[in-house]
Formats: C-alpha cells, structure tokens, sequence
C-alpha cells in the first residue's frame, strides 16, 4: 500500500509512488493520453495517464472518468519538466470513489452570477472560491493571534438578544416564548462592553444579522464581526489599535496566502503599500473633499456608499474619517469635547474603492449623559438599565471597533462583490442554497 499523502506536500515524495485522495475537476488528453487535474483541497495536481504504459483497466477508467469523480490515485511523482515546484503523478493506479453523474452544472462555459449563486454549493469547489475561503481563514487566524498577543482575549456574546445595538439599523425579529420578542444580534458590542470589567480587553467574532434592505455590493443580511473593547483607551488609541490589527492581518495575507493571491489574480503592490499611519481625516474635511470632487454629500450627512468609493479611489492606504455628526451615529458614542455635535467615533475605509471595513469609537461613560440619550432615543429602560449599570459601578473611558469579517476579505481579496467572501451568502433575496 503507498502512503497517502496531500498535494500541498508533493514536493516532499518526489520519485515515490504515494496515493492522492480528491477529486477530478477537468480533463484533457489526446489519442492514448489522458491529462486529469485532480484537487484534495490541499493544492492540485495534474496526473497523467499514458495508455501503453498502463493496463487495459486502467485505460479504459481514464477514459471513463467524468467531471468531479472521487478517486483515490496512485502513481510516482515527478517534477514538471519545466515549471519550477509544480510536480505531476504518473498514474498507475485509480480507485473511483464515487463516479460523478456526467451533467456537473458548473462547466468550463461561463455562468451568470445568479447561476452560480444558485449552485453556490458547487461553486465553492472552483479554483478562485477556494481561494477566497483560504484567505478568509487566514485572516480569521491573523485577528485572533493578533488581539491574543495584545492582552485581548475572547468573549462571546449572544446571538439572541432583547434589544437593538445599532440604532441606524434594522432587526430581525421572532416570538421568544413568554419573554415577548427576541432579536438576532446586529453586534456584540454592549456585552463586551460588560466584559471589560472583567477582563480588561477582549474581543467577540460571531455572525450578526441586519435586516435593512440593502442591496449594495458591500451589503449582507447576516455576516460575521469581531466587535473588540477595551478599557481605559480612548479615541486616538483606539484607532491606533485597529491600525495594528489591519498592518497585521494583511501583512500575514501576503505572507502565507501568496498561490491564493495570484489565483485570484490580486494586484498586491496596494496591499504591500498598508503600512502605517494611515491616512486621518474628519468628517468634515472629507466631506469638503467629496463636494470638490462632485458628490452633493451635505455637512451632517453620513457618507453614502458612492462616497466611500469615491474618496478610497484616491488613496492607495486606509483612511479614517472621524468625527460624524454624532446625529447619524449610535446613541452609546462618546461626544467629541472640542465640539459636542461630533462623535469621537471613526470608520477605517479600506483603499482602492473598496469603502468602510470597520466601525468604531469611544463609548460614552458618564451615566447622566448616557441616560439622557437612552430617553434621546426613545430607548426602554427595561432594556437598557444593565448597560446603564456599567456606567454606575466602576466606569472607566473605554473604546472598541466592529470589523466586517467579509468586507475586510473583499478587500484584501479584490472581490467586486462581498457575497463571494461567505461560503453561503445571505442577502435580502437570497436564503439558498
Ligand atoms: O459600523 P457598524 O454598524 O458598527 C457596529 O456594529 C459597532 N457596534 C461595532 C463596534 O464598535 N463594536 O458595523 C461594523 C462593521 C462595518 O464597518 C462593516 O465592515 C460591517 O461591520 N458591516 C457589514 N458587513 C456586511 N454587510 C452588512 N450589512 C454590514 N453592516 C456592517
Ligand atoms: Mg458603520
């Protein structure tokens, strides 16, 4: 019996005969040769079939072997005769696992983005998703490893929850037993804020829902945020944080992920280019900005999404705007000293077009002024009185950031669209697959 080995690891067992496991995803050939491009999700590997050198049975599956078939594959590896570190399995064996019926719906052809929605199921397989998830993964790891080594630890919050977070946006809602009605989480953010008095720093990484009807390309219905707090950091601070965790995560992208990033056919000198500072700017410097490069965007207006591309067009580094109109903010932001209409807030917009990655701010911590904005807001203080409390027993300046998990992949990954960043999308019409 050969070793079974993965394809990330060919180049080790050059000159052995070992067995594959996976799938084959295309296949060439000509009279007598049979070229089968094989994955294991691991990497892929061309594997060739010479029919004068092998039996009759052999043969004769080669030739069978339809679309996406599981097999297990034996055979010697060899180096590409001209490309270096790519290698080739000269087969001498193949066991079909299962032979895949021979109308695989994702062809060589291209499909309309609905279609493949529709089979995002089989989609996932292709070369290019996978990538993406590859990235998605790594920079999941490279925020934990990052906040880990800077005292962040993890705490989870709910999912189902009696009130809203966000303000500025729309719940999904359903029946909780007698309790009246639950929410699904728009963010994690006020529990977290709770843990600080426990541990200090920390972090959340979960999905969260919203239900406003967006249909934009940076928009999903449920989508995944690593909200992180901590205690005694104000705004500057904070920003600096999430400068450090964006440097980061995108420096162990290139690091690791650089097959994934030519698969995806990313122009990384952007990418190389993310190093700090990023660009500061306020809001109203940047809205004085957009109004001379043609936006009709007012003084206390929210910057929309034709904004963000067209201000991030400009920069090939991360901006943050500070300082909104605390009017088109959440009700839990600190007010800015120097002039108590703005937010001591900011969103780091990602370069290149790509627009808002993350959210954050100071929170506000006196307990008076937050409870006149609970009443502000027309909030209920049945809801509310226990994040009041935070602000009774102990309150201390504290700050934190919500990143979009799949906005901060768009980006990174050069995807038009965040929809492909999510192995299942969500969005206001979409549920399937
Ligand atoms: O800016 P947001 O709404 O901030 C909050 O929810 C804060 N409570 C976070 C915090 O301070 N802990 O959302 C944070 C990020 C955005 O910057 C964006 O990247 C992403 O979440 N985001 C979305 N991603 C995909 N689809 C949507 N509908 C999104 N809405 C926000
Ligand atoms: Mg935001």
């Amino acid at each position: 019996m050969a070793e079974t080995v993965f394809i990330k690891d060919l180049k080790d067992h050059v000159g052995s005969t070992i067995t594959i496991q996976g799938w084959m995803f295309n296949k060439r050939g000509g009279k007598n040769i049979h070229f089968l491009q094989l994955r294991d999700g691991s990497g892929v590997v061309q594997g060739i079939v010479y029919e004068p050198d092998v039996s009759e049975d052999l043969a004769k599956i080669a030739q069978e072997l339809t679309m996406e078939t599981s097999l297990k594959v034996t055979g010697e590896i060899t180096a590409h005769p001209k490309k270096e570190d790519v290698f080739e399995i000269q087969i001498r064996e193949i066991e079909v696992v299962q032979l895949a019926h021979d109308d695989y719906p994702i062809a060589k052809k291209e499909h309309g983005v609905d279609f493949l929605l529709e089979n995002r199921h089989l989609w996932l397989r292709s070369g290019k998703q996978r990538a993406i998830q590859v990235i998605r993964n790594t920079i999941i790891n490279g925020i934990f490893e990052h906040l880990n080594s800077k005292g962040f630890i993890k705490i989870d919050s709910p999912i189902l929850t009696p009130n809203a977070c966000e303000g500025t946006t729309t719940l999904f809602e359903m029946d909780y037993f007698d309790e009246g009605k639950a929410y699904l989480s728009q963010s994690g953010q006020l529990y977290i804020e709770a843990a600080i008095f426990s541990v200090g720093r920390c972090f959340d990484f979960g999905p969260v829902f919203r239900a406003e009807k967006s249909k934009t390309r940076r928009h999903l219905t449920e989508f995944w945020m690593m909200d992180a707090e901590a205690a005694f950091v104000e705004h500057a601070e904070n920003m600096q944080i999430q400068e450090e965790l964006v440097i980061h995560v995108v420096k162990k992208v290139l690091a690791d992920n650089q097959k994934e990033l030519e698969i995806l056919e990313r122009d990384i000198e952007p990418l190389k280019k993310v190093e700090g500072p990023f660009i500061r700017k306020t809001h109203a410097e940047v809205v004085k900005e957009l109004q001379e490069m043609g936006s009709d965007i007012k003084e206390n207006d929210d910057l929309g999404g034709d904004d963000e591309t067209l201000l991030t067009k400009k920069y090939d580094k991360p901006i943050f705007v500070e300082k909104y109109p605390a009017e088109v903010k959440a009700f839990y932001m600190k007010r800015d000293p120097e002039d108590e209409s703005k937010a001591l807030c900011a969103d780091l917009l990602a370069p290149e077009g790509y627009g808002e990655v993350i959210g954050g701010s100071q929170r506000e911590d006196d307990y008076d002024t937050l409870l006149g904005r609970v009443k502000e807001h027309n909030l209920d203080m049945k809801d509310f009185g226990w994040y009041l409390d935070l602000r009774k027993y102990g309150s201390v300046p504290h700050s934190g950031f919500g990143v979009g998990l799949e906005r901060l992949t768009g980006w990174i990954c050069g995807t038009q669209h965040i929809r492909e960043t999510i192995p299942f999308p969500r969005l206001i019409n979409r549920l399937n697959p």
